[in-house]
């Protein structure tokens, strides 16, 4: 932890020489001050962590330190240095922020006690801060990307249009056709990147409820490879499907669909001409484990650590003109973990990918 400094507000000369002597001796940095004024204006400019100060000084009482410091918004805690710690005072004081109380005379060994549990509670606060701006970080980073990924579509869509609208396809039907494909593509792509941001959205909200119910996850999958055939062979990948049906479960079919369609689609998305994709599925007692594996591009070491961070797409030559929105991993890893399940990747790159999903047969609740 950074160093803490304290301030010691005392009028009485000893008393700030001997706070100073035992906090300086744990390693804190000590900065005293003989009246409220001086006080004050040390606590205003900033630098000061903690404060000790005593309930009766020549020119304010210490409450009236404890005031300000409330009212300027200046985020220090205060040790209230009493000579009579009566109940009310106590209570009077706690009532306006103060921290703690110190009932002179002190020995250094309560002095040092008063001061580590404040120094924990700024500890803490420090930290809680630190999360709160990384999470604000994350959070405009976020926001960033998503811009970003949806402005470079529109304004390819808009350049199309413009390049209509100016005439540049002049009356021929096919011209028009093929640059309408295009801007349709590229909605395709903007579609898609939004309903998995709703999709990762509602899951890190926690409003996703799953519906677990008796299922079998052998249809499920010839249903999702049946929606992925005509996408297979366009790129003459072969899809094999090693299982035996039925493959009984308890699990929320919706997201159990997410999960195997995004690995199907980019086991066939992230493969070669005349490659091919094998699915496989088993129970195993009270596990169920599916085996999505591709003779495709294949994923570079470094990468394989990154590949379920939102947003993250591998650069390869391979990969430059493949489209997609780098979320569908993450989604897929989050649905997985929400089912009590896991995923593991294997990988070679040039050769192909595996990955393995292994969830319980029944899902509780
Ligand atoms: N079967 C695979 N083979 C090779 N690379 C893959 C495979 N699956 C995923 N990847 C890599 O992981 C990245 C993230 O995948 P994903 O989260 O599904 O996003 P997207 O497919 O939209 O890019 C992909 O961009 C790709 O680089
Ligand atoms: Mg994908």
């Amino acid at each position: 932890m950074e160093a803490v400094r304290i301030l010691v507000i005392d009028d009485e000369e000893g008393m700030r020489l001997g706070c100073r002597k035992v906090l300086e001796r744990r390693g804190f940095e000590v900065k005293t001050a003989a009246d409220g004024a001086e006080g004050l204006s040390l606590l205003r400019s900033g630098g000061i962590d903690l404060a000790l100060v005593d309930y009766k000084l020549p020119d304010r009482d210490g409450m009236s330190i404890l005031d300000e410091v409330r009212s300027e918004g200046l985020d220090v805690p205060c040790i209230m240095i009493t000579a009579y710690a009566t109940l009310e005072s106590a209570v009077a004081a706690t009532k306006k922020g103060a921290y703690d109380f110190l009932a002179k005379p002190f020995t250094p060994a309560e002095l040092n006690a008063a001061v580590d549990k404040a120094v924990e509670y700024i500890r803490l606060q420090r930290e809680a801060k630190r999360l709160k701006e990384e999470k604000k970080r994350v959070r405009l980073e976020f926001v960033r990307i998503v811009s970003h990924e949806l402005k470079a579509p529109l304004a390819t869509i808009e350049g199309y249009l413009t390049n209509l609208l100016e005439g540049y396809a002049g009356d021929d039907p096919e011209a028009w056709r093929r640059i309408l494909e295009r801007c349709k593509l590229r909605a395709e792509g903007m579609r898609k990147l939004i309903e998995d941001l709703l999709d990762l959205t509602r899951i890190e909200s926690g409003s996703k409820e799953s519906r677990p119910e008796e299922m079998d996850l052998a249809a499920l999958l010839d249903d999702i490879v049946e929606v992925f055939e005509p996408q297979a062979e366009r790129k003459k990948v072969v899809v094999e499907k090693e299982y035996r049906p039925p493959i009984p479960m308890f699990a929320d079919v919706g997201e159990l669909r997410i999960v195997f369609t995004n690995l199907v689609s980019n086991a066939i998305k992230y493969n070669r001409e005349g490659g091919k994709v094998t699915v496989k599925a088993a129970r195993e007692g009270d596990e169920v484990t599916v085996e999505v594996s591709d003779t495709g591009i294949g994923i570079r070491e470094e990468d394989r650590k990154k590949l379920f961070t939102e947003f993250f797409r591998a650069r390869t030559p391979e990969t430059r003109n493949i489209p997609g929105s780098g979320l569908g991993l993450a989604i897929v890893r989050k649905l997985v973990e929400l089912g009590g399940g896991r995923i593991e990747v294997e990988s070679e790159y040039g050769k192909g990918t595996t990955f393995r999903v292994t969830l319980p047969a029944r899902r509780e609740g």
